[in-house]
């Protein structure tokens, strides 16, 4: 759906940069046709050679697409870019955020830390808000004379003119683009005015994927809660286990310092890592007994189930992969691949420590749990043998600072 909407988005976007060329070429045509040489001419022209390379630089970013945790990045860019179009060096992008119901600065310059934290706008109040709620362009040119504007709500630093463009998609607005004159400058000029306003349609376009995209992403997470949920139902001993083993898989990933786009994939394969006992006969996973080998090899095949259910979901796609080698060990001797060190992926290694922590810990069918003292020295003697020594050295201090 996203990628439907993007190509559609990206075609559109293409046709009306050729179409822009074609015009900017024709007028250039036009202009040396008539052998004008006026410097006001030239200095027109370049102007106009800066507004389409501003545009074209936010219409490139926005059609390779924002990586998830960049959208910052992305809104600072834009930012940046609408404001040399201008020449300005103050501004802001503010989005709605739905939680709150309120603006937020999302990207600025030329504003203080302190008054990006603090200005939330209500829709409808302060100049961006009412720019957000009626959707039109305000150009304010003595903000302080205004009636709608309040200063910022009070926190304001300078009250130069400046333009709030919404930034829209149909009928809807995602936030508001808000540009202030530079000193040196009397007015906006209406070609800024009309690059300022394709250029927040793109920064729109973009606000409207990142927020698919975050809804998507909402969505999948619940998607994985659910499927968690269904595996309690059938064991009962993963009840809190999911929810612990996903807290304790985020901090010990932050501790070994991996990426942060990686943690997420991580703490899902800690809550869904025995999904594929959902293909397990009942009669063995609620067995109050020790189980016999042929039960214990048809218990083996969870990993690899729990990879045929969720390899197919591109979002879950690492996800399925640490789950399906979480049961290989530090020296070779696990399944399902009998892969050894650095061969395991280590969120698979992380994943291991956790799952081995819990199930010694819980009460199972057949057994008491463990001691702690005696759960901790498993974990050291099963060091470089079942376990990555280098894991359970980070967990064991997790634990010992959880306490
Ligand atoms: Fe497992």
């Amino acid at each position: 759906m996203v990628y439907l909407l993007s190509s559609i988005i990206a075609f559109l976007l293409i046709i009306l940069f050729i179409v822009l060329n074609r015009l900017y070429n024709l007028k250039l045509a036009s202009l040396k046709n008539k052998k004008s040489s006026s410097p006001n001419v030239k200095k027109i022209l370049s102007k106009f050679d800066e507004l389409l390379l501003d545009m074209i630089a936010v219409h490139d970013s926005g059609i390779k697409g924002v990586p998830a945790g960049k959208e910052g990045e992305f809104y600072k860019m834009a930012l940046l870019r609408a404001c040399d179009i201008v020449g300005s060096d103050r501004g802001s992008i503010m989005i709605y955020n739905n939680d709150d119901g309120l603006l937020h600065i999302i990207a600025s310059r030329g504003i203080s830390d302190e008054l990006v934290e603090k200005i939330k706008l209500k829709p409808g109040t302060g100049v961006a808000g009412r720019a957000f709620e009626k959707g039109e362009i305000i150009f304010v040119t003595n903000p302080e004379k205004n009636p709608d504007y309040d200063g910022y709500m009070g926190y304001d630093e300078q009250t130069e003119p400046f333009v709030a463009v919404p930034l829209k998609i149909k009928d809807s607005t995602v936030g508001v683009l808000n540009i202030h004159l530079p000193k040196t400058k009397n007015n906006f000029t209406d070609l800024e005015l009309k690059f300022l306003s394709i250029l927040a349609g793109e920064i729109s376009i973009m606000a409207e994927n990142i927020n698919l995209y975050q809804s998507i992403e909402k969505f999948y997470f619940e998607l994985v809660q659910t499927l968690a949920k269904t595996i309690d139902a059938k064991d009962s001993y993963t009840g809190s286990h999911a929810i612990t083993a996903r807290n304790r898989a985020k901090k010990l990933a932050e501790r070994m310092n991996i990426p942060e786009k990686f943690i997420k994939n991580i703490e899902y394969a800690a809550i869904l890592h025995d999904i594929g006992k959902i293909g397990i006969d009942d009669r063995i996973i609620t067995k109050p007994a020790k189980l016999t080998d042929e039960e214990y090899a048809q218990i083996k095949k969870h990993p690899e189930i729990a990879y045929d259910i969720l390899s197919p979901i591109e979002f879950l796609s690492i996800v399925a992969k640490i789950i399906l080698y979480h049961h290989e060990w530090f020296n070779g001797n696990g399944y399902p691949e009998g892969l050894k060190a650095e061969e395991i992926p280590l969120g698979s290694r992380i994943i291991s420590v956790i799952d081995a922590w819990d199930a010694m810990t819980s009460d199972r069918p057949y057994r008491k749990a463990l001691k702690k003292e005696d759960a901790i020295n498993e974990l050291k003697n099963g060091a470089g043998k079942q376990f990555d020594p280098d894991v359970v050295d980070a967990f064991l201090k997790l634990i010992e600072e959880e306490e």
